[in-house]
């Protein structure tokens, strides 16, 4: 069984088109699903459906077998401990007036999994694990880098244990010799935790050494969707070859 199944998902905002049209997918437990698309293509829109942000017009979201849609209270937030979310823009989701260790504290007061005066420790411990160097720990988030903030912003998605992590262009706002330690950081964290990322990008090149399989988004449809492997070797769709033409022949740039 999947960890996270989607089927149908289908969101209109009023537009002519819908924004998300009968989208379906499957994520093993600790794997990656790369979702990749250009700008508009509905790429949050889905993440967002998955986590049961926004509600669907139609289709059906089930976690570890479960329908989302139907969970009563208690069952919606167990879901909501383990299915996390970390944006492209650190400086809008983290709250500025909290103090890093505070926000990272945020989700396990919540969700009541660590007793009160453990919680400075225990987001102190996280935000080690991220790499956040101790002395920033009591700081307002003006006063952190964005590659700093993207790492706060990942301890505070694991800070309740998730399973299921939606990652909407994690790195596409930092500079790009911080992107690649924000990326091994997340494959790190696979690793020893077995977290499995919905992996939100509009850079395919990114993908290819870190997702298991890849879903294509165009116009709000899923066109095509592979083992990373297969879709880098033998691409069936046109305009998934025409995303892969335009990678830049360079090496690239993700240290092993
Ligand atoms: N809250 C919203 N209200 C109205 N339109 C929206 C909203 N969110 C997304 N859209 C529209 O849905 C389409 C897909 O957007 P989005 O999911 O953000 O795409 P992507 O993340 O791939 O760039 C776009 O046309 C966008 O303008
Ligand atoms: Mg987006």
């Amino acid at each position: 069984m999947p960890l996270l199944e989607v089927h149908g998902l289908t969101k209109s905002f009023g537009a002519e088109k819908a924004a998300v049209s009968d989208v379906s997918f499957g994520l093993e437990a600790g794997q990656t699903l790369a979702l990749v698309g250009e700008s508009g293509a509905g790429k949050s829109t889905t993440g967002r459906l998955a986590l049961r942000l926004t509600a669907p017009d139609s289709g059906r979201i089930r976690f570890r077998g479960s329908d989302v849609g139907t969970l009563p209270r208690r069952g919606l937030h167990g879901f909501r401990r383990e299915a996390q979310m970390i944006f492209q823009d650190p400086f809008s989701s983290l709250n500025p007036r909290m103090r890093i260790w505070k926000a990272v504290a945020e989700p396990m007061l919540v969700h009541r999994t660590a007793p009160r005066r453990e919680l400075r420790d225990r987001a102190a411990d996280l935000l080690a694990q991220v790499g956040l160097p101790s002395h920033l720990i009591d700081r307002f988030p003006t006063s952190l880098s964005g590659g700093q903030l993207q790492r706060a912003a990942i301890a505070r998605a694991l800070a309740t244990g998730p399973a299921l992590i939606v990652c909407d262009e994690p790195v596409a706002a930092l500079d790009v010799s911080v992107q690649a330690q924000v990326i091994n950081l997340l494959l790190e964290i696979q690793r020893d935790r077995g977290v499995a990322y919905l992996f939100i990008t509009h850079n395919l090149a990114l993908v290819e050494t870190f997702a298991h399989s890849v879903a294509v988004m165009r116009a709000g449809r899923v066109v095509e969707q592979a083992p990373v492997a297969e879709l880098f070797a033998a691409p069936r769709e046109e305009y998934t070859k025409t995303l892969l033409d335009a990678i830049p022949e360079l090496p690239n740039s993700l240290p092993a």
